[in-house]
């Protein structure tokens, strides 16, 4: 039987070519035999990995409760199950795949029930071949690209019973006017740019995600602008790297300019993720030092600390460039906080190069910083390279690194005790309804006793009153 699939073809994805990005303004649409398919149904919908992804997941909420669907916290009781994955690591694959392995049974009891997949791990071949092969209770595998066509493919699936695979490859648009079920009521994602150019030899991003390409200036605004009447008091700017935005658009210094507009607005806190270090501007530390609202904080992934791996890695920077941007951002926002990811047992890193990690740990100590095993992804650079170091290595180092890192934080941690900080109120914690959590500007995480009247979404001062390894306890002042 021949099969109408769209197969995903990471060769094509990595293609870039110089051809405009198309901006679409009226490519979403839900059709109208699909206009009331959700009414009396329910959907469960599951979201890993990074901020772009959860970003996602609100506008495929949006797009299923435009449907008439409404969620579910489980998916037992869901008519339509999404896994909106990562690809970033195995691990977080391999999970994926113990649950859907687990939704085999009751799909069995409920044959109308629909499990999808989408997400960065539908972009990759062998993923969507064993789907294909094995998990015969998977229905719909739609890709980061296809997000704005689930109407369509989610009724496709209905009407005709099939399995449904549609995986576009190919770049991709920007797609304007989907809709949004936003998960915070005072904190909010903001897309400026998709999809990553950098190509660092480990990462399956620019893959998964396509070309860099940003939304215009006008789209972001309108959006920032809905955000602030609607009461957010934060705003996250998004995208694998956010220095590049505007680039392919033609836009002079294009970040730093956004940022000081969206800053201009007034909204209380605006953050940004991520930075790649080999194209951070004088122009962003300038608008950075120069508004109060852009918090003092900045995700600068270092990757490794040897020149030799930064190399190999395709990161762009040695280590001297790396401290010397640190070193002039310091100076020009001295109470800035800095985190980053860190990659150990790159394919043959040595116990040398590894101290260099170390070092460069001890240099920035860091406030946080996110750390991982190098995971081996296929049609990557770097999944060819041979790699003779053991797993007990890597995983030795890792847990020296972690030991490191944490060494760090609780410092940092402890230099706050006896400030006063301001804190955007997240809500109760979830043991002790009197204890309610928060971040100050630094993005360090505060459990604090509140004065009567304090509801989620206040910005408030909290006197820090003492340090734990990973968070502070305080009192509202
Ligand atoms: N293995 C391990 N970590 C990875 N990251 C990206 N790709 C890999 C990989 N193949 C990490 C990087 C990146 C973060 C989001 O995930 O540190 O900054
Ligand atoms: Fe991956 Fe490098 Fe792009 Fe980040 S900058 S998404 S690590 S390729």
């Amino acid at each position: 039987m021949k099969k109408n699939w769209n197969l995903p073809d990471l060769k094509t994805a990595r293609i870039r070519t110089k051809e405009n990005t198309l901006i679409e303004h009226s490519l979403f649409e839900i059709p109208e035999e699909a206009r009331n398919m959700g009414s009396g149904k329910k959907y469960f919908l599951r979201t890993y990995g990074c901020q772009a992804n959860e970003r996602d997941g609100e506008t495929i909420a949006g797009i299923l409760e435009e449907m008439g669907y409404t969620a579910t916290p489980t998916w037992e009781d869901a008519d339509v199950v999404l896994m909106n994955t990562c690809a970033v690591r195995e691990g977080a694959e391999q999970k994926v795949f113990g649950e859907v392995g687990q939704m085999k049974h009751i799909k069995k009891a409920r044959p109308d029930m629909i499990i999808a997949v989408c997400g960065c791990m539908a972009q990759e071949e062998a993923v969507v071949n064993r789907i294909i092969t094995t998990y015969r209770q998977v229905d719909l595998v739609f890709g980061t690209h296809n997000i704005y066509r689930l109407p369509k493919l989610l009724y496709e699936t209905y009407r005709t019973k099939k399995r449904t695979i549609e995986v576009f490859s190919k770049q991709g648009e920007v797609i304007e006017n989907l809709p949004a079920r936003r998960v915070g009521t005072h904190k909010a994602y903001v897309n400026i740019m998709y999809g990553c150019d950098k190509f660092c030899t480990y990462c399956i991003v620019p893959y998964t995600r396509g070309k860099e390409r940003s939304r215009l200036k006008e789209d972001i605004m309108q959006e920032v602008n809905e955000l602030i009447k609607d009461g957010y008091k934060e705003i996250t700017l998004l995208g694998q790297n956010v220095n590049a935005y505007g680039k392919d658009l033609g836009y002079a210094d294009g970040f730093a300019n956004l940022l000081e507009e969206v800053a201009k607005t007034g909204i209380p806190r605006l953050r940004f993720v991520t930075s790649h270090p080999w194209d951070f501007t004088q122009s962003m530390i300038d608008v950075i030092a120069k508004y109060p609202n852009i918090m003092k904080y900045i995700h600068l992934p270092v990757q490794a600390g040897s020149d030799e791996v930064l190399r190999r890695m395709g990161r762009r920077y040695t280590i001297a460039e790396y401290k010397e941007l640190f070193d002039r951002i310091k100076k020009a926002i001295p109470d800035c906080a800095f985190t980053s990811d860190i990659i150990v047992g790159f394919p043959n890193e040595t116990e040398e190069q590894f101290q260099k990690t170390l070092e460069i740990v001890d240099y920035c100590k860091y406030d946080l910083a996110y750390t991982f095993i190098y995971s081996k992804r296929a049609g990557t650079p770097a999944a060819l390279m041979e790699d003779t170091v053991d797993r007990s290595v890597k995983e030795e180092h890792l847990q020296q690194l972690i030991a490191r890192v944490a060494k760090y934080a609780n410092e940092k941690n402890q230099s706050y005790v006896g400030k006063t900080e301001w804190v955007l109120v997240d809500g109760p914690s979830k043991k002790n309804s009197d204890v309610y959590s928060g971040y100050t500007e630094t993005q360090h995480l505060v459990n604090f006793r509140i004065k009567e009247g304090t509801k989620a979404g206040d910005l408030v001062q909290v006197k820090i009153l003492e340090a734990k390894s990973f968070t502070l306890d305080g009192e509202q002042i």
